[in-house]
């Protein structure tokens, strides 16, 4: 007679044995599938051998690296299975037009992001609502992003920064070394809080503040594309971090209708332009949405922004002679003794322009802009219908690469740009109820993407890196540590891709 050990041994090996069976099976029926049940008016599907996990882990290890490889298989049209879901990706200016450009009635971002976005941003906003309502909320910031807002911002970017040098020990002394990750993030996000969100947040960002933002930012967590609601721990502090935020954003509010405002004030950040806007039927912008447009433009533009000033300040640590033209240039164009900063000076300064474009070009954190598909959608000049199971994956990133539209593609080169120019063609502009926007997909390069979902963050990203970068480069000189060649390697292990930590660089303050 067999023990109980031995019983309970026995009863595991027979469940793996099945569980083992099982997978085989499903692996044999999943190559079978692909190799004899395909559909000549779907595109190719990728090889893969597990159902359901399908291409996911070479795409999520380095997106750019599958996409060409599957290209050189299949071309600009192919699908790809991304956790259980079939995928298309259409690479190409024309894939960016017919994804980015796509009909309302056709493609459709809420289902594909607003599982991820809603429990981090909140109800009623971005995604959790329906397109038109999306516009409008943008035309309101759109307002609150006006050119005399944007002109107000440059001295309160420049004092943010130098005042960050000054007390947050990083940069102590003559020389030192830093990690970038953390400190562009905490510049950036204080520079965002000082100008966007106004002095209450701003004030905040170094205490409680920043403590809920993390924990809200682990509504990101790549997981949460299959499982936004599980009741994990990293969900749990996200939904009381979002609670807690929103308090905040309530108070403000409530705090400022009860002191009563004043013309000046209005202008002064979102929250005063928000509280003055209303929709189309004429409701105000209920407190609660204000609440949440607040949270989504601090969570939208944080991760893009400090990836991108990180990836900056790399790229001129590894070429130090950068630093120096950026340097001459502030002081060629605006005097030996350096003034503050303004809005007018920085278009004096194409070099510094030209760095952040081409550091854009190559090291945007967004790779991947998704659509899901709401009507079959035939694809021009193919036989291809795309049905309303697959998900629409556009990478401008791909044509911001490629040779055929940029000499020597991976070589970071900022003055490639004086010669091109990239220009936003008027005559092709459309207007999605948001501001007349170019159609932009025509251009190879679209760090900000194009169509109705076009970022609305995007002059202003250009103004917070312009101001950062600059001061930066007023104070110190930057280099490689002595173990590091060129720029630290993508980590594409979260959704916003970064450099790989710890990314650190020497640093050596300027003689006065
Ligand atoms: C360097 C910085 C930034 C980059 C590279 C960037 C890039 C992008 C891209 C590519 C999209 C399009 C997503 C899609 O089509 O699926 C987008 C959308 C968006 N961005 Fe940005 N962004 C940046 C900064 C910002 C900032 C500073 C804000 C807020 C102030 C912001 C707010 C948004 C919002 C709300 C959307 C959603 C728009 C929509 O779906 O209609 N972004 N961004």
């Amino acid at each position: 007679m067999e023990s109980l050990p031995q019983l309970v041994i026995g009863q595991v090996l027979r469940i793996s044995g099945y569980g083992i069976a099982l997978v085989l099976i499903s692996v044999v029926l999943n190559v079978i599938n692909q190799l004899f049940f395909y559909s000549k008016n779907e595109p190719p599907v990728v090889f893969h051998w597990f159902p359901i996990l399908g291409s996911t882990i070479s795409y999520g290890m380095d997106p750019y690296q599958f996409f060409l490889s599957c290209r050189r298989k299949h071309g600009d049209i192919f699908t790809f299975i991304l956790l259980g879901k079939k995928t298309t990706v259409y690479l190409g200016t024309d894939g960016n037009e017919f994804i980015l450009n796509g009909k309302l009635k056709d493609v459709n971002a809420e289902e594909v992001y607003g599982k991820l976005t809603t429990p981090v941003f909140g109800s009623d906003v971005v995604y959790d609502c329906p397109n038109s309502k999306l516009i409008e909320q943008k035309k309101f910031i759109k307002f609150g992003l006006s050119q005399e807002a944007l002109e107000s911002y440059v001295p309160l970017i420049e004092e943010e920064v130098k005042q960050y040098v000054k007390t947050s020990g990083h940069f102590k002394g003559k020389s030192g070394t830093i990690d970038l990750g953390a400190v562009m993030a905490e510049i950036t996000i204080f520079t965002a809080g000082r100008t966007l969100q106004g002095d209450e947040v701003r004030a905040k960002l170094t205490s409680e503040f920043a403590d809920l933002y993390h924990d809200l930012d682990l509504g990101f967590s790549p997981i949460n594309f299959m499982l936004p609601w599980a009741p994990l721990p990293h969900n749990r502090k996200r939904d009381l971090a979002h609670a807690r935020m929103r308090e905040i954003y309530l108070e403000i509010i409530r705090a400022r209708r009860k002191a009563g405002t004043t013309e000046e004030s209005q202008t002064k950040d979102m929250i005063w332009n928000l509280m003055r806007c209303a929709y189309k039927d004429g409701t105000p912008i209920p407190d609660k949405e204000i609440a949440h447009m607040m949270i989504t433009l601090l969570m939208a533009g944080q991760h893009s922004s400090s990836a991108i000033s990180c990836w900056i300040m790399l790229r001129l640590a590894s070429e130090p002679e950068m630093t120096e033209k950026l340097y001459k240039e502030q002081t060629n164009a605006l005097g030996v003794n350096l003034p503050p900063l303004q809005y007018s000076d920085l278009e004096k300064l194409p070099l510094l322009q030209n760095v952040i474009k081409e550091t854009l070009r190559i090291h945007s954190s967004i790779h991947t802009l998704m659509r899901k598909v709401k009507n079959p959608m035939p694809i021009p000049g193919t036989n291809y219908v795309i049905p309303t199971s697959h998900t629409l994956l556009s990478a401008p990133g791909v044509t911001a690469r490629d040779e055929r539209y940029f000499r020597n593609p991976l070589t970071w080169d900022p003055h490639r740009w004086e010669e091109r120019v990239e220009v936003e063609d008027e005559s092709d502009t459309v207007d999605y109820g948001y501001g007349a926007v170019s159609k932009g997909t025509r251009s190879p390069y679209l760090p900000f993407g194009a169509g109705r979902h076009r970022c609305i963050g995007e002059k202003f990203a250009y103004l917070n890196l312009d101001v950062i970068v600059a001061t930066l480069v007023r104070e110190f000189r930057f280099f490689n540590p002595e173990d590091r060649e060129g720029v630290p390697e993508t980590d594409y292990s979260s959704l916003f891709s970064r450099p790989m930590q710890p990314a650190t660089v020497r640093w050596e303050r300027r003689e006065a």
